[in-house]
Order: structure tokens, then C-alpha cells, then sequence
């Protein structure tokens, strides 16, 4: 009987080799049915969590700087996660929480964690909680507001001050996918 070897890294996308961008763009372009190298190229200043079982890049997710504010206090430096994604063949072992796991305690500088979840009772699990205020997107100044169907997760780090949840939360504007 054999047993799986899983293994996680945790890298700066300067640090990837092109081997690692490939599969994380092959990897995500197949779960999210797009090509994600297209993503990968708008933010150049990611850091990947890469899951490997027996070698094979199974698992992935990323965070990139982005400030969030609560209601009228500072802007927050929140790790902004995405390309959550567990290979199809390879869902209900543990990668993805052990992804997430991973991500959490990497991002234990930032003021909080946060991103906007398709499957948000998956990360309610992982101690992620809903935002319950407004969203809104800030362009030259001007607040727009997000369409209640947006969702957004928050993640407390040892960093975080309190916080209301019910108080709006403002993201800068960005050229793709703005939560
Ligand atoms: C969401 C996603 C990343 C989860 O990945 P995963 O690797 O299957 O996640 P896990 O295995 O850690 O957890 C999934 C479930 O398996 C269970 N599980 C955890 N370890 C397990 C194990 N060793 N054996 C069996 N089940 C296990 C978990 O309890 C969890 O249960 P739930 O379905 O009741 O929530 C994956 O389904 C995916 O890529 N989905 C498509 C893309 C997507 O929606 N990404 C999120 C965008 S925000």
C-alpha cells in the first residue's frame, strides 16, 4: 500500500520558476475554466501556497497586497486571496484546507485576510467570517457601491485591530475581478 507525499511551499512570484508558473496556470485556467495566466500577469507581485502530492502541483492558492478600509478608519494592508483551487481528481483530502491552513499563518503580518469566496461555508470552516456591511469600490476619490450579491470573507491575524463588521468596507478600484 502506498501513501501520498504532500507537500506545500509558499512562494514570492518573483522566486517561481517557470515550471511552478505553468502549473499554477494550468492548474487554475482548468478548475476556473479561463486562462489564468491572463490574472497572473495583471499583479505581478503575488506569493503562491503550492500543494504537491507525489510531485504532481494539485493544490494552490495566492494572496497579494491590497489595502482595505473600514468605515472611516486607516486603510488596512489585508492579504487579498485567490486562485483557490484543489486539482478536480484530487478534492476531499485535505489539500485545499491544508492550502488555506498554510496561507493563514503565512499572512500573520498583514492587518487581516480577506477575499471573495465561492464557497464560503468551506471557509467559515477554516475560521473566515462574512462581512456584513457594504462593500465599495473607491476611483479618484468616489465610492461606488458593490451589488449585494457580492460576498467578501474576512480573516483575523494577531494584527487585527477590532473590528465592526457591520461598517462598510472600501477596496481601491482594479482592472479585473474588483473583490
Ligand atoms: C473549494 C476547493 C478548493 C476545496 O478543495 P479540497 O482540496 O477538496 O478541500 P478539502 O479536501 O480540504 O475540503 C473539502 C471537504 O473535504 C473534507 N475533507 C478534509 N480532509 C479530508 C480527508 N482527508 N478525507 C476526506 N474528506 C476530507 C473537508 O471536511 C471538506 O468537507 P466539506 O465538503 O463538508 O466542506 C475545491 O473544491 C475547488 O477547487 N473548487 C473549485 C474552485 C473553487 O470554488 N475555489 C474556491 C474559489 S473562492
Amino acid at each position: 500500500m502506498s501513501s501520498v507525499v504532500f507537500q506545500l511551499f509558499t512562494v514570492p512570484s518573483p522566486m517561481m520558476t517557470p515550471v511552478q508558473s505553468d502549473a499554477v496556470s494550468a492548474l487554475c485556467s482548468q478548475v476556473f475554466q479561463l486562462d489564468y495566466s491572463y490574472y497572473m500577469d495583471l499583479c505581478p507581485d503575488r506569493v503562491h501556497v503550492l500543494g504537491y502530492a507525489d510531485g504532481r502541483l494539485v493544490a494552490h492558492a495566492l494572496w497579494l497586497d491590497r489595502p482595505l478600509r473600514v468605515g472611516d478608519g486607516p486603510w488596512l494592508r489585508s492579504a487579498y486571496v485567490e486562485g483557490v483551487a484543489t486539482h478536480a481528481d484530487y478534492r476531499q483530502r485535505g489539500y485545499g484546507s491544508a492550502v488555506i491552513r498554510r496561507l493563514q499563518a503565512a499572512i500573520s503580518g498583514y492587518d487581516l485576510g480577506a477575499l471573495s469566496p465561492a464557497v464560503p461555508e468551506w471557509y467559515v470552516k477554516l475560521g473566515w467570517e462574512r462581512w456584513q456591511g457594504p462593500l465599495w469600490i473607491e476611483q479618484d476619490g468616489a465610492l461606488e457601491a458593490t451589488p449585494d450579491d457580492e460576498m467578501v470573507l474576512i480573516y483575523r491575524t494577531p494584527r487585527t485591530p477590532q473590528l465592526d463588521l457591520a461598517a462598510s468596507l472600501t477596496a481601491p478600484w482594479r482592472p479585473f475581478e474588483l473583490w
